[in-house]
């Protein structure tokens, strides 16, 4: 997909994680049903487990809601048992993924290299990628927050993606799932930095990416969040799973 030159919506990215059997499309479905008629402020999308992938995208087909991938395979095709590629998540309905998610980068060792491959098949598929970068706690204490992101995010940004539409998600780890979001202050500082790498990497594209921020965002916080210089939209994970809170924060952009 390539990228679009009117000013960009903010993005509200739901992402399910691995939870929701066939009894969760009805909140996608209320999701849809939500944003009905609605011209939305905000582009909505929910990234389910891909056993739903088809399923969800067929549920909420016609309506606002896009659906995307929660990661994918550096390949199109091949001996990767268990993996999914970016051309089988764009087949089963999904216009966008997340690649390089910190619970991937944890739990299956995932390399920043490894998820510029992603990135970059990604595109190759035309999807649309978002692509998560973000420190630990020990990080941030050691006062190394903003250069181990810049690193990581250097590192995770095919240059091939230039003149493409994708996100950039920034992920404090010690925020995901523990409901200590990061203060508004941590983050326009972070969003700052991200949009300065962007810009010399990416020159006059780097302006408009948009960089989503993740980590315990609520209806009680979203306002607050998305109103914050640099913030382009949230990148959601327990607050998705409930029709009502997401569209809460679909209402707060
Ligand atoms: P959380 O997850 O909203 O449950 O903190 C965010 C994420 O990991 O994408």
């Amino acid at each position: 997909m390539t990228l679009s030159s009117t000013t960009p919506r903010p993005l509200i990215a739901g992402n399910w994680k691995m939870n929701g059997l066939s009894a969760a499309l009805d909140e996608a479905r209320a999701v849809a049903a939500g944003l009905d008629g609605r011209p939305a402020g905000a582009r909505v999308a929910i990234f389910p487990p891909a056993t739903l992938l088809h399923r969800l995208a067929q549920a909420v087909e016609g309506s606002f809601v896009l659906t995307g991938g929660q990661d994918c395979h550096g390949e199109a095709s091949g001996a990767h048992t268990g993996d999914t590629s970016a051309e089988m998540i764009a087949d089963a309905g999904g216009t966008l993924v997340i690649v390089g998610h910190s619970e991937r980068r944890t739990d299956h060792g995932e390399t920043c290299q490894m998820v510029a491959g992603k990135a970059q098949a990604a595109i190759a598929a035309g999807l649309e990628p978002i692509i998560c970068v973000g420190e630990s706690l020990a990080q941030r204490e050691a006062g190394e927050a903003v250069s181990f992101v810049i690193n990581q995010l250097h590192n995770s940004l095919p240059l091939s993606l230039k003149g493409q539409a994708f996100n950039i998600a920034y992920e404090p780890l010690w925020a995901i799932g523990t409901g200590h979001v990061a203060s508004v202050d941590n983050i326009v500082e972070m969003h700052a930095a991200i949009r300065a790498e962007l810009i010399s990497l990416f020159g006059e594209q780097g302006e408009t990416i948009q960089i989503l921020y993740g980590g315990s965002v609520k209806p009680e916080n979203a306002r607050e969040i998305l109103a914050a210089p640099n913030v382009g939209g949230a990148l959601v994970g327990g607050a998705s799973l409930k029709a009502k809170d997401f569209l809460a924060i679909v209402e707060a952009a």
